[in-house]
């Protein structure tokens, strides 16, 4: 029986990771818009209310990107090569990668997430599943660098890389973010054999009305996730956060197209935390995520500057979102 393997590339809770978690919040609280990274959207309980959003009525891209993979797998299969190691990018609970395993005979699977213990268990189920693959789970922030282990590099020499990144994640990277996140990306799959490349599911411009209920629906539950983060930021730095002083705002913006949520002050406030303190004015907010929406001609611009092939995308009869297959290589 194989069992797998686990590396933890990233330390959250090490002195210096906490200092600059720190110093990172601390700067952008203090902007003259405070910003704060969507990634502090997601600790245990921002989590959970992400895979609540996902079910959502609202909520149309989990969905939507299910149903072209399960419907398109077939077509998709045949573009990629048998036998290659398929790499998940905030894989979380590998439930869309391990839909692809059988169609595309995968032989290596390498999940990626900001914290192996999320992957551990998981990967351990699939594991016994799927004894004939062999797995290996990987704690990294892939959005600073896509460097696996070099044991781990060895073990798939030779085979074709797969990167697949699901869910339009890559929305939340600003377009010259996401060009340089796809560029690694690209290199990974340039490492392997002939015939790797990008499968990645990317969320498409459509009208306001359906735009901004999915990120403000009816129940409260991305208002939640988003007033969830002040709490986090309470845990992570100390500060005094009241959650009932906030409100969740989330617009679509058609020139930059994209969707932004912010957190607005309901009344005057100020928050303190060891050393700093800011006041925000009722109506003031912090700006805290960013949800790029892509047209098929600019995403398949954006994958061929990141060194990409042209892509072959595939799309639901509504064209409301897109999951495209790009080679690494152009010939
Ligand atoms: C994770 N990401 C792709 C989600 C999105 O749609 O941008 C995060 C999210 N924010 C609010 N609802 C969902």
């Amino acid at each position: 029986m194989t069992t797998p393997q686990f590396y933890q590339l990233h330390n959250a809770n090490s002195p210096a990771q906490q200092a600059a978690i720190r110093s990172e919040l601390t700067e952008g609280l203090l902007l003259p818009q405070a910003t704060v990274s969507p990634k502090y959207l997601y600790d245990a309980l921002g989590s959970r209310l992400f895979d609540a959003i996902t079910e959502l009525p609202e909520y149309y891209p989990t969905r939507t990107e299910g149903a072209i993979l399960a419907q398109q797998l077939p077509q998709i299969a045949q573009q990629i090569p048998k036998g290659a190691a398929l790499i998940d990018l905030g894989a979380g609970s590998c439930e869309k990668a391990a839909r692809l395993f059988e169609a595309l005979q995968i032989a290596h699977y390498i999940p990626v997430d900001i914290s192996v213990e999320y992957l551990r268990h998981t990967v351990q189920r699939l594991q016994r599943e799927h004894p004939q693959i062999r797995m290996s789970g990987v704690g990294l922030d892939f959005s600073s660098s896509l460097a696996l282990p070099p044991e781990l590099m060895a073990q798939i020499s030779g085979r074709p890389v797969v990167v697949f990144y699901p869910g339009s994640s890559i929305g939340n990277f600003a377009p010259d973010e996401a060009r340089a996140l796809l560029s690694r990306a690209h290199a990974l799959c340039a490492t392997g054999g002939a015939g790797g490349g990008l499968l990645i599911g990317v969320d498409l411009v459509k009208p306001s009305e359906i735009l901004e209920p999915a990120y403000d629906d009816a129940l409260g539950v991305t208002a939640s996730f988003n007033l969830n983060m002040l709490l986090n930021i309470n845990n992570l730095i100390g500060s005094d956060f009241a959650p009932q002083d906030w409100q969740h705002i989330a617009f679509f913006d058609a020139k930059l197209s994209r969707i932004e949520m912010h957190l607005q002050a309901k009344r005057d406030v100020t928050v303190q935390w060891p050393g700093h303190s800011r006041a925000f004015k009722r109506g003031e907010d912090i700006h805290t995520e960013n949800s790029y929406k892509w047209t098929l001609p600019g995403f398949a611009e954006l994958l061929q500057s990141a060194g990409f092939a042209a892509p072959k995308s595939y799309t639901d009869a509504k064209d409301w979102f897109s999951v495209h297959w790009a080679r690494a290589s152009v010939a």
